[in-house]
């Protein structure tokens, strides 16, 4: 299905910046970026996907791309990118999505600053309907700009008590910064056992309505491993149908925001806080 308005998006509309976080790794942000990446593209919209995650991403491996094309090479012609430039630096999946890949050694994720990834999520922001943004565990600082820009955070949780925890945590100081209106709960493997029941997780965590992603470990882990995602060749699983799902809600819940207006940095508000907090105020 082709969402009206969306394909033919004027050039002065922006598209929509979702960043992928998670307190904890390993709860899913990697399989939720791919997944929901193509789920979105099948529905005909221009999708790119970003690796924030600049030390250890696998977005490279959860869709087999062969090339070491990364963010690094953008360092180096940071001032003249544009949009046309910018698409020489993208992999191009089979599925039609295109994908700003990680470095490929762990060292070279400090040549990564904000400023470059500010002017790279704008420049795919003005070409694509979606960014969505993987990113890095928690609030660390190669984050921020990725969960400033950001028009949805989609923050992944587990059942697991210390994931749910830290998610608690760092929800908690998402709002202190003003940004809960941003932040949507996944709750990824939603079916495991544990003592905690996923429809615990609104009143633990203080929200509303949160996407539910059931566990398929042969599933997520196979497809991992062989770079395809579910959602291309396992369209009939549970696991892809949530995905499904949560593209269409994503789609018709969608607003651009064309005119954002200008607040202090997340940065700013953060050393105020700790500030407030040292000075015991
Ligand atoms: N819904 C799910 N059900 C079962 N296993 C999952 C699910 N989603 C992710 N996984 C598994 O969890 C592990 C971590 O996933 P990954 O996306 O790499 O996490 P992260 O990027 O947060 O570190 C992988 O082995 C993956 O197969
Ligand atoms: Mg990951």
């Amino acid at each position: 299905m082709e969402v009206t308005g969306m394909a033919h998006r004027e050039k002065s509309q922006r598209g929509e910046i979702i960043a992928v976080c998670s307190a904890k790794g390993g709860v899913g942000r990697t399989v939720l970026t791919v997944n929901l990446a193509i789920a979105l593209r099948k529905k005909n919209i221009q999708i790119s996907v970003v690796d924030g995650d600049f030390q250890f991403g696998d977005i490279g491996l959860a869709l087999d791309i062969q090339s070491t094309l990364s963010i690094k090479d953008i360092v180096e012609e940071a001032d003249s990118l544009d949009q046309y430039s910018l698409v020489n630096f993208l992999n191009k999946h089979e599925s039609g999505i295109k994908v700003l890949s990680a470095p490929d050694r762990p060292e070279y994720a400090d040549l990564i600053n904000e400023p470059i990834i500010d002017k790279v999520l704008d420049l795919l922001a003005l070409e694509h309907d979606y960014v969505l943004a993987d990113t890095g565990v928690g609030l660390q600082e190669k984050n921020l700009p990725f969960i400033e820009k950001a028009d949805q955070i989609l923050l992944v949780t587990t059942l697991e008590m210390a994931t749910l925890k830290n998610t608690k945590l760092m929800l908690e100081t998402l709002e202190t910064l003003g940004l809960e209106d941003k932040v949507q709960i996944v709750i990824n493997r939603s079916t495991m056992t544990s003592v905690i029941n996923a429809g615990d997780v609104s009143g633990i965590l203080g929200i509303e309505s949160p996407y539910y992603i059931p566990n398929d470990f042969n599933v997520a882990s196979q497809s991992l491993n062989i770079g395809i995602p579910f959602v291309i060749n396992q369209g009939k699983t549970d696991i892809s149908k949530a995905y499904f799902k949560m593209a269409e809600q994503l789609t018709s819940r969608r607003e651009i925001m064309v005119f954002k207006q200008k607040e202090p940095s997340i940065w700013s508000k953060l050393f105020q806080q700790s500030k407030r907090i040292k000075e015991g105020g």
